[in-house]
């Protein structure tokens, strides 16, 4: 019998990430325990809980929170773009700059949410339900980082349309999504010179965020996606390039990570809605 529990798969998912304590955009809704089979999807709503429970799993995991209490707290995870933005030697009172505006946003926006919709529907089935968000983000950042770092190390002067090249190579995730690794600003043929990947911090930090990396000797920024809006900001502005990977296809990386770790463990996965096949 297993002795998994829905506060397991949480702590698993934050040694991975190298986090201490459960983050706002993640929550466990409806506790449970002796869970052998999950079923896993980037958005969950109440139709998948129904289908969950009529397939027979023990257990419901979404990436993303829409319709919970996570609702309330996750735009907290967005200043974790300015612990990506020091690390890459941005000034601290610059990057705190760069997210002030779309915190207060995110964290007015999130008073509006319904909170309930689906964690509700999952305590009324008595199906244990929880979210893993900016954990598996992490994980999907550190692993992107490493395949960038790894080229550059190898080739110094590769070009963005290299950087993007040799990201689409490295996951099976970015072969097998129906969107391809894009760049959306900046000179293909260029050097990249020096790359981060801003992923991991709730969502992209839009064009405040690559603004502060370009100002401050980041030459190309790797976003997930941005809003359209945002970029045309920073294609008038014309400086640095930006590489944006692909929702799906680069969530799926961080997932899998983990996932392939759960079947280590010997658990049943499943996935569905938009989680990329890792293999
Ligand atoms: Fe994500
Ligand atoms: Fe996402």
């Amino acid at each position: 019998m297993s002795a998994i529990t829905t506060d397991t798969l949480m702590q698993i998912a934050l040694d991975m990430a190298g986090m201490e304590s459960i983050p706002g955009d993640c929550g466990i809704f409806v506790p449970g325990e002796r869970i052998q089979r999950i079923l896993v999807g980037l958005d969950i709503d109440t139709g998948d809980l129904l289908l969950a429970k009529q397939l027979g799993y023990d257990c419901v995991l979404a990436h993303h929170f829409r319709g919970t209490e996570a609702e309330l707290t996750g735009w907290q995870v967005y200043q974790r773009h300015i612990d990506l933005m020091v690390a890459a030697g941005v000034p601290r009172m610059v990057a705190e700059e760069a997210v002030y505006e779309r915190l207060d946003l995110l964290r007015v926006a999130a008073h509006a949410a319904n909170y309930d919709r689906v964690s509700g529907a999952a305590r009324l089935l008595g199906m244990p339900f929880l979210n893993i968000h900016s954990p598996l983000d992490e994980l999907g950042r550190a692993a992107m980082q490493r395949a960038v770092d790894e080229l550059l190390r190898t080739n110094p002067q590769a070009t963005v349309a290299e950087v993007a090249a040799h990201l689409s190579a490295t996951f099976k995730e970015f072969q097998a999504a129906r969107t391809r690794v894009a760049i959306r600003l900046g000179d293909p043929d260029a050097p990249a010179g020096r790359v981060v990947v801003a992923h991991g911090a709730l969502t992209n930090g839009g064009a405040a965020v690559a603004r502060a990396y370009f100002e401050h000797g980041v030459d190309t920024v790797i976003y997930i996606h941005i809003a359209p809006q945002e970029l045309v900001k920073l294609q008038n502005e014309a400086r640095g390039n930006l590489i944006v990977t692909g929702h799906i296809a680069s969530d799926a990386i961080g997932i899998n990570i983990y996932l392939d770790e759960l079947e280590r463990r010997g658990l049943h996965i499943t996935t569905l809605n938009g989680i990329v096949p890792r293999r």
